[in-house]
């Protein structure tokens, strides 16, 4: 199994800053068997997706609309991301959900229209401190895996990436331990192999909540994480790069 490092940037870096940020990716050697992939804003990644050209950097976008095309002011279709060469795009992240109302229903028809154009959907899941203080998380991610990804065929299935993102674990300093997340990627696979046994075992499970170079190698070395969602520590050249390399330390 690969081993992802995924950089979600969210709302941050103008354009001088997104083209220094891959300037310095450019120089890392990424080890065998691990992927890297970022999430420059919309307006960067025609940019973006030529500046890696050559490198196995991948980019993705953060968002994208269900919809081919249509009166959707302000939206980005799968198509568009396409026609640029983006070949990845985060889905369902928690802040699009809490913020911007995002229902697992349209979730559910995003990751249909990016797997109709071949792009990979990262499809992100995770409770909020109320269910996890709760004790309700199991029964969170399930209703999100099954809602999301309950129509899907194998094959759809088998093209996609997840993240387990603990959403109070988002941006506040707190990591799940690595134990909290051994269980919940557990139980994703677990979900994961009610569809297909042999399939299930090939989707990378990423962790995403305050990952950071001091915490990686403890979360990466569990056996179902399979890498990192990364936000903060994404943002510094100097902090991504040491998180590729600890996860090409996993399976060494
Ligand atoms: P932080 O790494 O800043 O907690 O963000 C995680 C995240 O939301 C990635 O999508």
């Amino acid at each position: 199994m690969r081993t992802i490092v995924a950089g979600n940037w969210k709302m941050n870096k103008d354009r001088t800053a997104v083209m220094a940020m891959i300037a310095s990716l450019r120089n890392v050697t990424i080890p065998k068997d691990v992927e890297v992939i970022i999430a420059p804003a919309f307006p960067f990644l025609a940019q973006a997706v030529e500046a890696v050209e050559g490198t196995a950097i991948r980019i993705a976008s953060q968002n994208c609309h269900e919809a081919a095309s249509g009166a959707f002011t302000g939206e980005v279709s799968a198509g568009m991301l396409k026609s640029i060469g983006v070949n990845a795009c985060i889905v369902g992240h928690s802040e699009r959900r809490q913020f911007f109302n995002e229902t697992d229903a349209a979730i559910a028809s995003k990751i249909t229209a990016l797997l109709e154009h071949g792009i990979t959907p990262i499809y992100c899941c995770g409770e909020l401190k109320e269910e996890r203080l709760a004790n309700t998380h199991a029964e969170v991610i399930t209703r999100q895996m099954k809602t999301a990804l309950g129509a899907l065929d194998n094959e759809a299935l088998g093209r996609l990436v997840i993240a387990y993102e603990p959403v109070w674990a988002i941006g506040t300093g707190l990591t799940a331990t690595a134990a909290q997340a051994q269980e919940v990627h557990a139980l994703i696979r677990s979900l994961l192999r009610t569809h297909d046994e042999r399939i299930a075992e090939t989707i990378p499970v990423l962790y995403g909540g305050s990952c950071k170079p001091d915490n990686a190698a403890e979360l990466f070395a569990n056996p179902d994480v399979n890498g990192g969602l990364i936000g903060g520590a994404a943002l510094d050249a100097g902090q991504f790069s040491e998180l590729i390399r600890i996860a090409g330390k996993v399976n060494t």
